[in-house]
């Protein structure tokens, strides 16, 4: 199919268009590099300097190659801190970026839309593990984004036949399982990039947001899945909703807690390497657990995270940071 990927020189643009690029599909990646890396394009895949916010350039990319069939959106901020801070950012980039999207599939006759969704659209967790039907309530303005769209994405469904599958991600993390992707995210927030510039010697050490939760070991528990994981649902994704005409929502987690602690200790132990930590104080609106049910991307889609256990995480991230040259 021919796939026009929104963000594709991203962290995990770069993954979604490798496996689609893999599985046959021609690809045309759509960047405009603010986060976005030169060195996470693919020679096979085409790719347009072009931002979402403009729309001609958006309807003109969907024109290229004959006319795109689907979009993968994956051009969003999602700094969760940041959009407490300047709401104005996250309205225009994800909200205005969104619509102009949806518009120009609608104008450029674009049938699918894979969105990529978050966990932050159901807020503190009422039961574990966290299924589709669990009641969302974002407790942060990105997570609301997040769930405006998919509401955006349900009336052009209706309105227009737009399908679209929404994919709720737990917490992200890895690097592809065969290391052909080597971009580094830039002032990374999320634990393991932290952990690993740890490791390198790039920071200091970890501040570890809190080790007096209600859990084992007193740190926070989430749901890590591996972005090779993430990047091969995207595929089985459009596939099911291509195939069976209708829309979907579906989280995509490995359904395994792990521990601040935990992926510290496993840490230390795969890269050889300190990684100095402190403990510092609770980070506010951190959830004590976050786990997901997977059983519905399972029953739908076939699909089971496969490259998610924390050795394959780690792993596949140090392969990566060990070959930083240091200085950078
Ligand atoms: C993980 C755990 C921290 C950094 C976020 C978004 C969520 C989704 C995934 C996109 C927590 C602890 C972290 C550090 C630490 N994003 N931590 N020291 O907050 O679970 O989820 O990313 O859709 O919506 O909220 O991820 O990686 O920031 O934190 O102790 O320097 O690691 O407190 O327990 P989070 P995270």
């Amino acid at each position: 199919m021919k796939v026009l990927v929104i963000g594709g020189a991203g962290y995990i643009g770069s993954h979604v268009t490798r496996e689609f690029l893999d599985r046959g599909h021609e690809v045309t990646v759509f960047d405009n590099l603010s986060s976005g890396l030169r060195e996470n394009l693919f020679p096979e895949a085409v790719f347009i300097h072009g931002d979402i916010l403009r729309y001609e350039q958006l309807t003109s990319a969907m024109r290229e190659r004959g006319g795109m069939e689907a979009a993968v959106y994956l051009a969003a901020f999602k700094a969760v801190g940041e959009s407490m801070v300047k709401p104005e950012k996250y309205s225009v980039n994800n909200i205005t970026g969104a619509m102009n999207l949806l518009n120009a599939a609608s104008e450029t006759g674009l049938k699918y839309i894979i969105f990529s969704s978050s966990a932050a659209v159901y807020g503190s967790p009422a039961y574990l593990p966290i299924d589709e039907k669990h009641p969302t309530n974002p407790e942060n303005y990105y997570g609301f984004t997040k769930l405006e769209i998919e509401r955006f994405l349900a009336w052009y469904d209706r309105l227009k036949g737009i399908r679209y599958a929404s994919l709720r991600y737990f917490n992200a993390a890895g690097y592809d399982v065969e290391g052909r992707i080597k971009g580094l995210e830039q002032n990374p927030a999320n634990l393991l990039p932290v952990i690993m510039e740890a490791a390198r010697g790039m920071r200091e050490e970890l501040r570890v947001f809190g080790d007096d939760y209600d859990t084992p070991d007193g740190t926070c528990i989430r749901d890590y899945i591996h972005v090779s994981d993430l990047a091969i649902a995207h595929a089985l994704a459009l596939e099911y909703i291509a195939k069976n005409g209708e829309s979907l929502t579906v989280n995509l987690g490995s359904e395994t807690g792990s521990s601040v602690q935990e992926v510290l200790e496993t840490a230390r132990r795969l890269t050889g390497q300190p990684i100095p930590s402190r403990v510092v104080g609770r980070r506010p609106g951190d959830p004590a657990k976050l786990t997901a049910s997977a059983a519905l991307a399972r029953e739908l889609l076939g699909w089971k995270a496969r490259h998610s256990d924390l050795e394959t995480l780690i792993k596949t991230s140090w392969e990566v940071y060990r070959n930083v040259p240091l200085g950078k």
